[in-house]
């Protein structure tokens, strides 16, 4: 277990500025996943926490400890912080079967041989390749070489572990397995993780808390429940949520102590009190999709036309369009829609997040 302090981190690459002032604590036996679009700088964070990086400005202190210190040249080498890696590209020892592989971390330790072969085989039973194990790398498929480096990243028991994108050349259902196994080998070894992916769904489902990274900053620190139901930005609400969040364009008259704000959703009021921040004449909506209910009759709520109607099984996805807007509604189980109809639009306003127009950050919280 171990706490991590990033601060005010500055990365270079020649004159390319690929981490900006990142500032991030992950505490004690968190999970913590960096989440981003591709080339955001989510490797590159782990690569400075890992020591095989050396940071231009800005100090990393591991259990308090300084590890990094961009401004004076100090840095820890990698193999004195005492975590483990796993690679985006696995680099697993060519001529070592994968029981070897996995075992080998622990021989150094010199741990007993009864002791290194149970922790080895539990570790490979838990990844689903104890079939595997006299198979060197060359015999193995991408994904299970992924899990053999996972399987020896746990055998150690680090104190940390970072995972660069550990489940990308698995299977959907496989991911789900792993999802689960990792969510438990967490909870189990209380090692702190630090988890890279691009993977909103796998950031949601497994994290305590997830760190958006868009260009080399970090947009939003939050626990996936926040993150999902607050976003922090409007750049976050497109980011995280499939299908994609709703935004459309308000509105906006300040009167005595409320706003006024009108949109294709209708007419909404806002106590003053519930406004954080700067709200102008502009705004942008959010709203899920799950969030609207449709009625095919005038319930004198706003009305829009539906655009098209896709039903999938378990639920049915209706495009629709009002004032020039177009946006998604989410219902459970099969309903039908002609095209060019009209729907009547019931949607709870405060559950609404309000963004600045100008900056993209949010102004007015969706109570949930
Ligand atoms: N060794 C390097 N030399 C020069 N530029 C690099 C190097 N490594 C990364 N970069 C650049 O730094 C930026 C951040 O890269 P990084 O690998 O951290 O992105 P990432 O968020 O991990 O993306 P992905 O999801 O595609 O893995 C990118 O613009 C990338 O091109
Ligand atoms: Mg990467």
């Amino acid at each position: 277990m171990s706490k991590i302090v990033l601060n005010n981190i500055n990365k270079f690459y020649g004159s390319n500025h690929v981490l900006k002032d990142i500032n991030l604590t992950i505490n004690d036996g968190e999970f913590m996943t960096l989440l981003g679009p591709s080339g955001c700088g989510k490797t590159t964070t782990l690569r400075v926490i890992a020591g095989l990086e050396e940071p231009k400005s800005g100090q990393i202190y591991m259990d308090d400890k300084l590890i990094a210190n961009g401004e004076e040249d100090f840095f820890t080498p990698s193999s004195e912080r005492n975590l483990n890696l796993v690679f985006q590209s696995y680099a697993l020892w060519p001529h070592m079967t994968v029981y070897q592989i996995v075992a080998f971390g622990l021989q150094i330790k010199k741990m007993p041989k009864n002791q290194i072969d149970e922790i080895v085989k539990n570790a490979l039973k838990r990844m689903q390749i104890e079939e595997y194990a006299d198979r060197y790398p060359s015999e193995l498929s991408g994904g299970q070489q992924q899990r053999v480096a996972i399987a020896r990243a746990i055998a150690t028991n680090p104190k940390v572990l970072l995972l660069d994108e550990p489940l990308s050349n698995l299977d959907a259902k496989l991911r789900v397995d792993m999802r689960g196994e990792l969510k438990r080998l967490h909870q189990e070894m209380g090692t702190t993780i630090v988890y890279v992916t691009h993977d909103q769904v796998e950031a949601l489902t497994m994290s305590t808390r997830v760190a958006i990274f868009f260009e080399g900053e970090i947009e939003q620190v939050d626990t996936p429940m926040n993150v999902y139901n607050n976003p922090a930005t409007v750049k976050v609400a497109n980011f995280i949520g499939n299908p994609r969040i709703n935004t459309i364009n308000g509105t906006v008259k300040k009167q005595d102590s409320k706003y006024l704000i009108d949109s294709c959703l209708g007419h909404i009021e806002i106590p003053e009190s519930d406004v954080e921040g700067e709200l102008t004449d502009k705004c942008v909506i959010a709203f899920r999709p799950e969030q609207v209910i449709l009625s095919k009759k005038d319930n004198g709520k706003a009305s829009a036309k539906v655009y098209s109607c896709m039903p999938a099984g378990s639920e049915t996805l209706v495009s629709l369009e009002a004032n020039n807007e177009q946006f998604l509604v989410k219902e459970l189980g099969v309903n039908e829609y002609e095209h060019n109809s009209t729907v009547y639009l019931s949607i709870d306003s405060n559950r609404l997040n309000i963004y600045n127009f100008e900056t993209g950050k949010l102004v007015v919280k969706a109570q949930m």
